[in-house]
């Protein structure tokens, strides 16, 4: 029977350990991608471009191999999803696990293991996966693959017999990957005459089809022509297409069966409507529920974004680009607000900062508009002294006279490093609020340390400062750990004594004042002169922190052109314009986007 010569899995692995280049292999070994293809576009699973400037993985895709295997002869299908590598993308990483029963492992044998390589154990053991350790590049001269293969049982307790020593880039052991696929994956589980229920696992916007739903038939099947419904929303569809990933997106006539991987079309207008995690299932004959697991996307950094073109255009083209936008990226929220000192805007909510980046990125390419971000912050619980609980994503909501008492959102964080940087990592905790939970060696010289602190903590600039203080031989991972208690206050910032709503921020009592002074130091930094003098204030309440100020000029920049030569001045002029860009103008004073950056930095 069919169902028992599937085997669905993924890969997991830490960034640049080479899933990519493995999945390559994989299909070129498997035939399922032609040579000349592979030879013009080197690694087929990553997509965007930006994506691969950034070298990450972010949106999951599929491919479809066939593999006969050669010690019996007998024709299987492999089914690869390929999953977001990076700790933004947690949600969606956990649903692909759920489309699988087994995961190659990758660990780089000059590397050893790393904090992503466990969190991803974490998840795949959840899911209940067979993992298939593969330890990568054992070409290169610094591989280990024996020494790293003892740390995965040390440390992770996987089985060593099912390893395979491999070099995805020379192409060594794909065979023996293949076939432990084979022997070791289980077949999906599921019934074909039980009434549908498909797993999305993906979705994305396709300009000629609309919306694509990348599934995972668990149970039952799905043709063209079907009659379906989203299990979260009870909207229903008639399928327009049903298909396998080769890996290009080939529309099949017959049907998804059970425990098969493939993409389906149903003129679903927007990603939302096709979420990651929902269950499919057909109008009539429905299944009574749905499968383990949705989860309604919930961001968890909020920033206001506001267009630099000022005028009413602008804000109304933003809103344009932001409803198309989330057509293809759903996890985007916005909603409009108008601030005193930016004007209007919308209060836009992220995955996690990455994320941020790359919407701000994709409106500049995809839409071309120009926008501002203000610093990013968490999603507080607020208690008012009347008892009633609500969440605030935006700071200056906060109003200190009604509250009882606010929360912040905490996360566990999960660091790993050579021993030498042990001294230089605590030295950056301990000024973050954070508690130690656990201290490991993994082997000779490398440590493991597990801390809780506050989210607000690492969505500043944490990551790029654990790889700065290990060199680049450092790496973390984080995930949430509900909420807590503390005692928080707003810190207020203003200009020429006008609060700027876009740069208040949430601090912790202990580090207000120091965080206020520093800011205002660096926006003192910052800000160009003007032909006034420029007040920067730090305020809790009415009570002033920091008070900084910026000299005017001390001559109008035209007045060393003595004699009147035009085009000099002309020139000079020029320069001055050219400097503007990028520049918001709050009340009289000129911000540049780099002074809402710096607020999140806290080093
Ligand atoms: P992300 O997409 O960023 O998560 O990275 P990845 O895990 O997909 O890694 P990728 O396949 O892009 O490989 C990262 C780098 O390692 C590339 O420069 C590859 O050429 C290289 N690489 C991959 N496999 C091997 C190998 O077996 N040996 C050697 N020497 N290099 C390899």
């Amino acid at each position: 029977e069919q169902q028992q010569r599937i085997r669905n899995f993924c890969i997991l692995a830490h960034v640049d350990h080479g899933k990519s280049t493995l999945a390559d292999r994989l299909l070129q070994t498997t035939k399922a991608v032609r040579e000349d293809v592979l030879a013009r576009q080197a690694q087929f699973l990553d997509d965007m471009d930006l994506e691969r400037e950034r070298g990450i993985t972010i949106k999951l895709r599929s491919a479809r191999m066939n593999y006969t295997d050669p010690r019996t002869g007998e024709a299987f299908i492999l089914n690869l999803i390929d999953t977001p590598g990076h700790v933004d993308f947690g949600y969606e990483v956990s649903r692909s696990l759920a489309a699988v029963e087994g995961a190659l492992l990758v660990v780089d044998a000059s590397q050893g293991i790393q904090a992503q390589t466990l969190a991803n154990v974490d998840l795949a053991l959840k899911n209940g996966l067979e993992i298939i350790p593969v330890l990568n590049k054992i070409d290169l001269p610094g591989a280990q693959p024996e020494k790293v293969l003892q740390q995965m049982v040390d440390v992770i307790g996987i089985d060593p017999t099912l390893a395979v020593f491999a070099s995805a880039k020379q192409g060594v052991g794909i065979d023996e990957i293949l076939n432990r696929i084979v022997d070791f994956v289980p077949p999906p589980g599921g019934a074909e005459t039980a009434p549908l229920q498909a797993l999305v696992f993906d979705s994305y916007y396709d300009v000629y089809r609309g919306v694509i739903a990348l599934i995972r038939v668990v149970n039952g099947k799905v043709r063209k022509g079907d009659r379906i419904k989203m299990m979260s929303n009870n909207k229903e569809y008639v399928v327009d297409a049903v298909g396998l990933f080769t890996p290009a997106q080939v529309e099949i006539s017959g049907a998804l069966g059970t425990g098969e991987v493939g993409f389906l079309s149903a003129n679903v207008k927007s990603v939302g409507d096709a979420a990651v995690g929902d269950t499919m299932t057909t109008v009539n004959n429905s299944a009574s529920c749905a499968l383990p697991g949705y989860r309604k996307n919930k961001p968890v950094v909020f920033a206001s974004m506001f267009p630099c073109d000022s005028s009413g255009d602008g804000f109304a083209n933003l809103q344009v680009a932001l409803s198309k936008f989330t057509l293809s990226d759903s996890s985007l929220t916005f909603e409009p607000i108008f601030s005193s000192a930016l004007g209007n805007g919308f209060r836009c909510g992220f995955n996690g900062l990455l994320h941020m980046d790359i919407v701000q990125e994709r409106l500049d390419r995809e839409f071309g508009m120009d926008v501002l971000l203000s610093a990013p912050n968490v999603v507080y619980r607020v208690r008012t002294r009347s008892g009633d609980e609500h969440m605030i994503s935006n700071p200056s909501d906060i109003d200190p006279a009604g509250i009882a008492e606010i929360q912040e959102p905490m996360a566990k964080v999960d660091i790993i490093a050579p021993q030498a940087y042990q001294g230089a990592l605590e030295d950056l905790v301990r000024n973050r609020r954070s508690t130690m939970i656990d201290l490991q060696f993994l082997d000779g010289n490398r440590i493991r340390m597990l801390y809780r602190m506050p989210l607000s903590e690492i969505i500043s600039d944490f990551h790029s400062n654990v790889l700065a203080r290990t060199k680049g031989y450092g790496s973390m991972d984080f995930c949430m750990d509900g909420y807590e208690a503390s005692e928080l206050v707003r810190v207020d910032i203003a200009l020429q004594s006008s609060i700027i709503d876009g740069f208040a921020f949430i601090e912790h009592v202990d580090f207000a004042a120091s965080r206020g002074r520093a800011l205002a130091q660096r926006l003192k930094d910052i800000i160009p002169r003007h032909m006034f003098k420029v007040a920067i204030q730090a305020k809790i309440g009415a009570k002033v922190i920091a008070s900084e100020s910026i000299a005017p000029f001390r001559k109008d920049v035209t007045a060393k052109c003595y004699g009147g030569d035009i085009t000099r001045k002309q020139k000079l002029l020029k320069k001055q314009a050219a400097g503007k860009k990028r520049m918001k103008l709050v009340g009289t004073v000129s911000l540049p986007q780099e002074a809402f950056r710096k607020i999140i930095a806290s080093d």
